[in-house]
């Protein structure tokens, strides 16, 4: 089967050896690829590029996207589906939503509507990216891969200091205060965008499932592992974290790692987060992976009335109706 595979993030640390992985192992496929800034003044863009300069025959584009802007995901959208009816694109197979943002180290940020910067990122604006493109997928179906990290669960990252969990009052979600506790606070909004993710990964699932014209799209939720290597780990952290990167994390994985299996390095992830977005890994299945391992997500993930209450908002705050959705029936 080939198609388009649309990834968000595309210049991320975990996305470059992903790319070159899809194009050396996938040569049939289009990859559309997404970054903030698709200028080569951005150093990460410039490696994208020539990552994909060493594939001449490959299909492949970059497209400039902020995620932070809910209008220009829409406007991605209206134009991703308008090339693919045109043909100037081949039909989806795949939509890899690996874009990431999180800040560790200053007060909190919002969006021009007011929404703050981790949860419109990571979630609402994969939300609408999914959901506005279901219909672009060809008659095959194909893959949708949501991104999740071991900070969903709780007690299981050591940055934590306030468990994950989805509040009584969702909306209070898009929202944040400045709090001394940068760090803390910081990372609480990164693991409650990530159980959102999860959950709603597990309710768009259930809909597909049912959905005649769509049940054979099927979304994966994926924690890729914790990769020592990712410049995640240098972007807006306190220095201790960098440190600890430095001197701990990156030279002693070998070691640490018999003790912490979720440590591994962006090539790693990277081959299997395009085998299982490829539909190779787990093909036609759905649900939570830990790696490659099939497990059980934290306990809160499973509730399904939480996971509904997820779903409806996060289609209210994507701004997806029953007109700009093929899942329309379940909006
Ligand atoms: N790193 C880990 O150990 C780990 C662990 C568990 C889960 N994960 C998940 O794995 C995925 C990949 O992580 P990674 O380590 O490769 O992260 P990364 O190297 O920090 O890459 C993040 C990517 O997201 C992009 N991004 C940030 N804000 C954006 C915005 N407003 N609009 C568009 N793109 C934006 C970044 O682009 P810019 O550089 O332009 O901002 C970058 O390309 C993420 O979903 C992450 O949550 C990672």
């Amino acid at each position: 089967m080939t198609g388009t595979i649309l990834i968000t993030g595309a210049n991320g640390s975990l996305a470059i050896p992903a790319v070159q992985y899809l194009l050396s192992k996938y040569p049939d496929h289009t990859a559309v690829l997404t970054v903030r800034n698709a200028e080569d003044t951005d150093t990460n863009t410039k490696r994208l590029r020539e990552t994909i300069a060493d594939f001449p025959k490959a299909q492949t584009s970059i497209r400039q996207l902020d995620l932070a802007k809910l209008t220009a995901v829409h406007d991605f959208a209206d134009t991703v589906s308008r090339e693919i009816s045109e043909k100037k694109l081949p039909p989806l197979a795949g939509i890899v939503c690996n874009a990431f943002y999180w800040n560790l180290t200053r007060d909190p940020e919002f969006n021009s509507e007011g929404v703050e910067t981790t949860i419109q990122v990571n979630h609402i604006s994969h939300v609408a990216l999914v959901l506005r493109l279901l219909g672009s997928f060809g008659p095959e179906g194909g893959r949708v891969l949501l991104f999740t990290s071991d900070g969903h669960y709780p007690g299981r990252n050591g940055l934590e200091k306030y468990p994950p969990g989805i509040p009584d009052d969702i909306d209070s979600m898009l929202k944040a205060s400045p709090d001394a506790d940068k760090l803390g606070r910081g990372f609480n909004r990164y693991a409650n965008s990530k159980l959102a993710i999860l959950m709603w990964g597990y309710a768009l699932n259930r809909y597909l499932e049912k959905n005649e014209g769509l049940n054979k799209i099927t979304a994966i939720v994926i924690d890729p592992g914790n990769m020592t290597d990712s410049r995640a780990l240098r972007t807006n952290t306190p220095l201790f974290v960098r440190l600890v990167q430095k001197f701990a994390l990156q030279p002693l994985r070998p070691l640490l790692r018999l003790r912490d299996p979720s440590l591994r390095t962006t090539d790693e992830a990277a081959v299997d987060v395009i085998d299982v977005a490829m539909n190779k890994a787990y093909p036609g299945e759905r649900g939570y992976l830990n790696q490659l391992k099939r497990e059980s997500s934290s306990p809160d993930s499973l509730d399904e009335d939480e996971q509904q209450k997820v779903w409806v908002k996060s289609a209210e705050w994507a701004k997806i109706s029953k007109e700009n959705t093929a899942l329309a029936e379940n909006i």
